[in-house]
């Protein structure tokens, strides 16, 4: 495992990590996400000794971090590090000499195992080239094939999908997959929500400093409030608890029902639900299909949306403990917008 503990870092007098604790396991995908300038790069930077914590600790297996050559050259072969930008990894003038000079210089070279790596990343027929007449995909794949040679257990990727197109994506979800299966640990900072979501064991949100997320879902409404580009829908979900005023029903183009005090709640009131069976499914449906739903639940069922609804682009309000007077407002809407929060509550504001 790889950690970092309450780790500090600045650049002169600007304070980037504030504090961060986190953690990658050998046979995940852990990913990383937020936004520019967030400090992601910076942060895994810490990982394998390309930069030393103003304050805190990197742990790898249990074994903390010196800073040493002896150390570092240790540190680095256990944990490989694919740049953000290809021409700061890329140091010999072609494919193949690049690739080779990592474990020739720690006397492991293997060429048939380099041939294999060139070959799972699409670059077979590419041993001779140039590599700075490669193109921007072609060279981060050089990249990748550079620390792969190294055989380290961990892999941290900064940004992989940047300027790769569909095959090259295709070609790195493949590597990376396979990465995982073999038993390594693996790090991606990516703004990519597709490619995070369609490898990522686990995601990590950082902001201001700190990881503010750390789950085995993408929080979309989060993801979105940290100015990480997702494809929220415009539709939402306004969930009612059974025992609260419901608000106006016009303002809705669905209303859904789920649980048995939330029906007899709007039999009392005199609404008839748009969506009575299977509520809360399609109530998400819905939501993602852009409408605007009341999700009328008993109390006892809000965690359960709250768990669910971090599974969807959408977002989600509750709507709990207000009087509905009419003509008058008395909503406010606390937190919204606001990174940190999921959801927004409204609550009484007098
Ligand atoms: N060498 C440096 N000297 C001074 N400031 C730096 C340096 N490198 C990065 N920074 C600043 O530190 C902050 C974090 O940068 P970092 O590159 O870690 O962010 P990032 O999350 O990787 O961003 P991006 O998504 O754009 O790659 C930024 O404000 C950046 O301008
Ligand atoms: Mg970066």
């Amino acid at each position: 495992m790889i950690e970092l503990r309450d780790v500090w870092f600045s650049y002169g007098d600007r304070e980037v990590l504030k504090g961060v604790n986190m953690r990658v396991r050998k046979g995940e995908i852990a990913i990383l996400l937020g936004r520019n300038g967030a400090g992601k790069s910076t942060l895994l930077m810490h990982l394998n000794g390309l930069l030393k914590p103003k304050k805190g600790e990197v742990i790898v297996d249990g074994i903390r971090v010196g800073y040493d050559r002896k150390s570092l050259i240790k540190l680095r072969r256990a944990v490989g590090f694919v740049f953000q930008n290809p021409d700061d990894q890329i140091v010999a003038p072609t494919v193949w000499q690049d690739v080779v000079f990592g474990p020739e210089n720690l006397g492991m070279r293997d060429d048939d195992r380099i041939k294999e790596i060139l070959r799972n990343l699409g670059l077979e027929r590419y041993e001779s080239r140039l590599c700075n007449s490669l193109s921007g995909g072609e060279k981060k794949r050089v990249a990748i094939a550079g620390v792969l040679a190294m055989e380290p257990e961990f892999i941290i990727m900064d940004e992989p999908t940047a300027g790769v197109d569909g095959m090259g994506l295709k070609e790195i979800l493949k590597i990376v997959k396979n990465l995982k299966e073999s038993g390594k640990g693996i790090l991606i900072s990516t703004h990519d929500l597709d490619f995070a979501k369609t490898i990522g064991d686990r995601f990590m949100i950082l902001e201001d400093g700190r990881i503010i997320y750390d789950g085995v879902f993408v929080d979309y409404s989060l993801a979105e409030n940290c100015g990480i580009r997702t494809w929220l829908s415009e539709g939402e979900i306004v969930l009612v608890p059974h025992d609260s005023s419901i608000p106006e029903t016009d303002d809705f183009d669905f209303i859904a029902v789920m649980g048995k005090s939330a029906r007899e709640k709007l039999e009392r009131e005199g609404i008839e639900p748009d969506i009575n069976t299977a509520g809360m499914e399609r109530a998400f449906l819905r939501a993602i299909g852009g409408a605007r739903v009341m999700l009328v639940c008993s109390r006892s069922m809000i965690e359960v949306v709250k768990r669910e609804a971090q599974a969807y682009p959408v977002k989600l309000t509750i709507c709990d403990g207000v009087e509905c007077h009419e003509g008058q407002s008395v909503h406010s809407w606390s937190r919204s917008g606001e990174c940190g929060a999921h959801y927004t509550e409204r609550t009484e504001s007098n």
